[in-house]
Formats: C-alpha cells, structure tokens, sequence
C-alpha cells in the first residue's frame, strides 16, 4: 500500500480528488507510484469540456514518469469525424505514448449495446478504443473469465498433427474461459451507472468496464489513478473494489460533481453490490 503519499509534502492525500491541470498535479508526484491509470482524454472536441487546452505529449510524459515498472495505464478514446474524414487522434495518441516508452500491450475494443448516432453513407460507429499501454510487461493480469457455450464431455481432438490424422479421446469441455478483448457495455441511464448526479457530466464511463480493468490489472491496495477523472467514475469503482485511488480534474465544476457522487459511498462502501460477472 502506499502509505507514504498521504504525507506527501505537497499536502495531496490518498483517495481524493483535486481540481488541476493533470499535467502541474502529476509534477507533484513522486516517481513509480502509480499501479493503474484508467483514463479518458476529452478527444478532439474540447468544446465540450469549457475548452481547456490539453497537451497529450506532456501528460504521455508525466504518466510514465508516475506508473511503476509493470504498471497499466488505459486510455479510451474514440476519433471524431471532420468533413467526412475520421481524425485518427486515437492512433496518433497511441504512437505518442510508445515513443515515450510504453509498451503497447494491446489494443481493446470498447463497444457500446446502445448506439443512438447513426450516419447515412457508413456504418453506425458502435466502438472506441482502449489501448493498453505498460511500462515494461505488466506485473498484474487476472484474467476475466466468460462462461463457454457447451459443457459437458465430448470427443477431443488430442494430437493434432502435419498429417491431418487426428486422435480423439473423451474429455471434459472447460466450462469458462478468458474473455476476449472486445468488451461490451450498455451505456446510458442504469447502464453507464445509476447515479443521476453523474450525467451532469457529458462523457461518462461505464462503471463496470472501468470495474473489468481494474480487476484485470491490479490487486487490493494498489493505487489506481485518472487525471481527468470527469465526473470520477475510476475512483468510484477503485473505491468499491479495495484499491486506493487519487483522481483529478482541471473543472471546478466536474470535480464538485465527482465529489459529490462519491460522497454517498464513502461511507458505505460494504453496502454497495459489486457488477457479478457476465
Ligand atoms: C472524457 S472526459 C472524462 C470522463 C470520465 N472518464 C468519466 O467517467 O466521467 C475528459 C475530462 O478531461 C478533463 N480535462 C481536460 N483537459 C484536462 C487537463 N489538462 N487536466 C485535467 N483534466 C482535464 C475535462 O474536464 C473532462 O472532464
């Protein structure tokens, strides 16, 4: 656990939420010190987001500086389409970040059940991505299980060679295995979250998946962070799931809203059920 942080000397605490450019936040950070980063940059339109500026190079920077070696930072972004041409913002903030230094460890698909934009000359965008980026191999995985189709006991294939002449022998079908990496959420009122206070924000997470990255990178203790935390649903799902969390945001009024959503947990956070696994 890292204890150590809340006698930080520049007065930030452990599972708390400040209002700051992330960018002067992290500067205060030591370095090594972060186990997860689930996070969402405001994409290309910083309109909606009372048009900050933002600097990815620099935040890429920081975020290494902070993630421990084998430490995961997840970064969800979708591209916008301008004039009928898609930005690529997504991938040219992924090439960043491996130039920085982190590993591509994968590229994850976040797909969305209700998807209300549709366009008339292409097909309806139902996804964004989430690149998975670590510093040297990650030092967490516990894989997220789904159940398998069949069970039971069947004939299976046991020496599959060059020859095409199989052997068969009856054995047990595994009766889950790793999901794949294209997760799927519903989104919006009841899906995204229950909590009303949250849609104040324009673009939330779903809770569950920043649930299903938690639970995949890291352990009880560790320290997850999002330094645009919007209306702080990484925090929320650290808190309910055992981890530490620190989060930040540069809007006053975004930051308002995250601490007033998890207000009502802090308290109480062994009365909150957990998303069962699908
Ligand atoms: C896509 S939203 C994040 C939403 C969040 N994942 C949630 O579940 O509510 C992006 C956030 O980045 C914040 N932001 C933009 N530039 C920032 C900066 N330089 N430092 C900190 N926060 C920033 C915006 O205020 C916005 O809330």
């Amino acid at each position: 656990m890292n204890e150590t942080l809340s006698f930080y000397k520049e007065g930030i605490e452990l599972n708390n939420i400040y209002c700051e450019n992330c960018i002067s936040f992290m500067q205060k950070l030591p370095d090594n010190i972060i186990d997860l980063t689930v996070t969402s940059p405001p994409y290309d339109d910083l309109r909606n987001y009372n048009g900050y500026s933002f600097d990815c190079e620099s935040i890429a920077k920081q975020l290494y500086r902070i993630t421990k070696k084998g430490g995961v930072v997840v970064w969800v972004v979708g591209d916008k389409i301008i004039k009928g041409n898609k930005t690529l913002t997504s991938f040219k903030q992924a090439l960043l970040f491996q130039q920085i230094g982190f590993n591509v460890h994968d590229t994850m698909i976040y797909k969305k059940k209700n998807t209300p934009f549709m366009r008339s000359n292409a097909y309806t965008n139902c996804f964004e991505f989430m690149f998975i980026f670590s510093k040297g191999a990650p030092k967490t995985f516990n894989p997220l299980k789904t159940k398998t189709v069949r069970s039971g006991e069947e004939m299976l294939v046991c020496n599959k060679k060059a020859d095409g002449i199989n052997k068969k022998i009856l054995g047990k079908l595994n009766e889950e295995k790793t999901k794949t990496n294209i997760w799927e959420y519903a989104v919006g009122l009841g899906g995204t979250t229950k909590d009303k206070i949250a849609f104040r924000h324009p673009a939330i997470f779903p809770e569950k998946m920043c649930q299903d990255h938690i639970l995949s990178w890291t352990n009880k203790g560790d320290l997850v962070f999002d330094p645009m935390c919007g209306s702080g649903t990484t925090c929320k799902m650290a808190l309910l799931n055992g981890r530490q969390y620190l989060g930040c945001d540069i809007s006053e009024e975004y930051v308002s809203i995250s601490k007033e959503r998890l207000n009502s947990y802090l308290n109480f956070p062994q009365q909150i059920p957990l998303f069962s696994e699908n």
